[in-house]
């Protein structure tokens, strides 16, 4: 791939201080376009700036658009590496499939990562849990107004240096079980890592807020019952001894931090069910002591641990609301992976400078 650069004249100061999440963005952004005709071509990276949209652009209007989250991590000796870059492109191309868009080959997709990393290398944190969150998205952007699969799309990457994504940092969260509204179906769009899904989960995020509640941890579509994933992350329950967490079956995002984690809770000798949860079974488990830690995974919340449940007026708490010992256990494992600073044993680093 032959990619043009244009970089910035004049560099931007380094935040100080609390990073939060995504509140900056670094010197510059990828960008390549597709046409039917040319396919991905004109791949640039460019200074990262305001740009231009038709009024009438396709994804203003419907929504067709898609995106995936990663990290860059930079390690105590200066290495930069990314996590399994190559499932997000997977499941960017699953997502893509799935909206009518075109495809971003794999190799493509983390060639134009690597590119853009490289050059804002200077941006990757050093902090103690910081990472350079890499956002690549799509969207149509012909513009017309009759509804159909857009003809013409554009493909972007920003960077942004982050630290937790929650306010509580790496302690427990509380966590409002929905029961009004309804995330997804089979079907529908659920697996799919599309802006629409997130917009269509505001409202309970809203309430959920308006509550004292951090996140909101979604049922199932069609009964209400089943435990599916929470708004930024999938989520896990220890119970007893074994770990439950739901399937993917078409409405819960099949998370790349997921994987890993249930990847070492089976090296760590747990058992692992991937199962549907009634929510009433694990409020059961939440009052009889039986629900031993809970916790949620995702790129952007690490491994979040959730320490109370509130569901139709009743609360449990998970661990007394303190952060678990596997909870730890996992958290510290997956970050010394991701940062460089333990073993590989899985080969999930992959170096970029
Ligand atoms: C991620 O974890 O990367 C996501 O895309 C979730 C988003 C709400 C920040």
């Amino acid at each position: 791939m032959n990619i043009v650069m244009n970089k910035a004249e004049v560099l931007k100061d380094k935040p100080e201080g609390s990073l939060g999440f995504g509140d900056y963005f670094t010197d510059h952004m990828f960008v390549m376009d597709w046409t039917p005709e040319n396919g991905w071509h004109d791949q640039r990276i460019v200074p990262y700036a305001p740009m231009m949209i038709e009024p009438a652009a396709m994804v203003l209007h419907y929504a067709q658009e898609t995106f995936e989250g990663l990290k860059a991590y930079r390690s105590k000796d200066n290495n930069i590496y990314l996590f399994r870059p190559e499932m997000n492109a997977r499941r960017f191309i699953n997502s893509n499939r799935r909206m009518c868009m075109p495809e971003v080959p794999e190799e493509m997709f983390v060639d134009a990562i690597k590119a853009i990393v490289k050059v804002d290398a200077s941006w990757v944190p050093t902090g103690e849990g910081e990472s350079l969150y890499i956002r690549p998205f799509m969207y149509a952007n012909q513009s017309k107004l009759g509804l159909e699969d857009a003809n013409s799309y554009r493909f972007m990457i920003v960077l942004s240096p982050v630290g937790a994504y929650y306010p509580e940092g790496v302690n427990p969260t509380k966590i409002y079980v929905e029961d009004e509204y309804t995330r997804a179906t089979v079907g529908g769009t659920g697996f799919v890592k599309c802006g629409g899904n997130y917009a269509g989960s505001l409202a309970a995020h809203v309430k959920a807020r308006k509550m004292g509640y951090t996140q909101v941890l979604w049922l199932d579509g069609v009964h209400r019952r089943y435990v599916e994933e929470v708004g930024t992350m999938n989520v896990m329950f220890l119970i007893g001894d074994t770990v439950v967490t739901a399937p993917i079956e078409g409405t819960v995002l099949a998370g790349v931090t997921r994987d890993s984690i249930m990847q070492l809770i089976r090296d760590f000798g747990y058992k692992i069910e991937e199962r549907h949860l009634d929510i009433e079974e694990l409020m059961e488990y939440g009052r009889s002591g039986e629900l031993k830690e809970a916790w949620g995974t995702g790129t952007a919340a690490v491994i979040s641990p959730v320490g109370e449940l509130y569901y139709k007026g009743e609360t449990v708490v998970a661990n007394e609301f303190k952060t678990g010992e596997l909870t730890q256990k996992l958290y510290d494992t997956l970050t010394g992976i991701q940062w460089g600073n333990e073993k590989d044993p899985y080969n999930w680093r992959e170096k970029v400078n």
